[in-house]
């Protein structure tokens, strides 16, 4: 496939996986998808796994993202990390903004944007994910509800920024249901994203956004999203957790 963009695709094992579990996993990865130089593959295992994935993808064409970090560099925040100790692991990308971290830990657009730069501070790529829910998408908001999400999640980078942030474009209602949007709607939904990127930035940085798109992504639908014009890789969430349908995924998008 040949794309202006590299593609680029991330497990995202949310709360899944042991240190044991964890090295099986991206142990396997290793092994099916060395040859693989078209895509960038990212793992984002849990905190507690960072360590020894960190080890165990050395020399490899496997590259480390964490799911979430502090919007503080340091002090009395119990519980939270930061970027600079992600940063000791040769963490390259962090989720943020993930609908479920919107859900469960109310995570609003402003406390994700002020992550994002915080993120660029410390030289970690953010993966910013976006998307409408059922009710919003059923009531014909979908793009009222990016828009606002983009703008707000995005607000003060810098266009040398933006080109090294990665948008996931995940509609809550695919995500873990089984439920994939259609090809059709994942590029409109992409393509309206780089509209609006025009928009707040310009067309040349807008071209060079990777956009992801996530919600049920498994190894047999990966190929005809990834053959969309706007659709530049997927974040991955349960087929991620599994050897086979991982690298599947991988190889089937090349
Ligand atoms: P899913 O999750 O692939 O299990 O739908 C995707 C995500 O939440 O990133």
């Amino acid at each position: 496939m040949d794309k202006e963009r590299k593609l680029i695709i991330a497990g995202n094992w949310k709360m899944n996986k042991t240190v044991a579990e964890a090295l099986d996993l991206v142990n396997g990865l290793k092994r099916e998808l060395s040859n693989v130089k078209e895509v960038d593959i990212v793992v984002c295992p849990p905190f507690t796994a960072l360590s020894e994935v960190s080890k165990a993808i050395l020399d490899s064409n496997i590259r480390l993202g964490a799911q979430n970090m502090s919007e503080h560099n340091v002090g009395a925040f119990t519980g939270e990390i930061a970027a600079v100790m992600l940063k000791e692991f040769s963490v390259r990308y962090v989720i943020l903004g993930h609908s479920e971290r919107r859900q469960y830990q109310k995570e609003s657009d402003d406390l994700i944007a002020r992550k994002a730069l915080a993120a660029h501070a410390a030289s970690l790529k953010p993966i910013i994910c976006v998307g409408e829910t059922l009710q919003e998408r059923e009531a014909g908001l979908t793009e009222k509800v990016l828009e606002t999400q983009v703008r707000g999640s995005l607000a003060g980078l810098s266009r040398d920024q933006m080109v090294e942030t990665i948008i996931a474009y995940e509609p809550v209602w695919a995500i873990g249901t089984g439920k994939t949007a259609t090809t059709e709607q994942a590029q409109q939904a992409h393509a309206f994203i780089r509209s609006l990127l025009a928009r707040l930035y310009d067309e040349a940085t807008a071209r060079k956004v990777r956009i992801q798109y996530g919600g049920s992504v498994k190894p047999s639908n990966a190929r005809e999203l990834m053959s969309q014009p706007d659709v530049d890789g997927a974040l991955v969430g349960g087929a991620s957790l599994e050897v086979r349908s991982f690298s599947d995924i991988v190889k089937n998008s090349i």
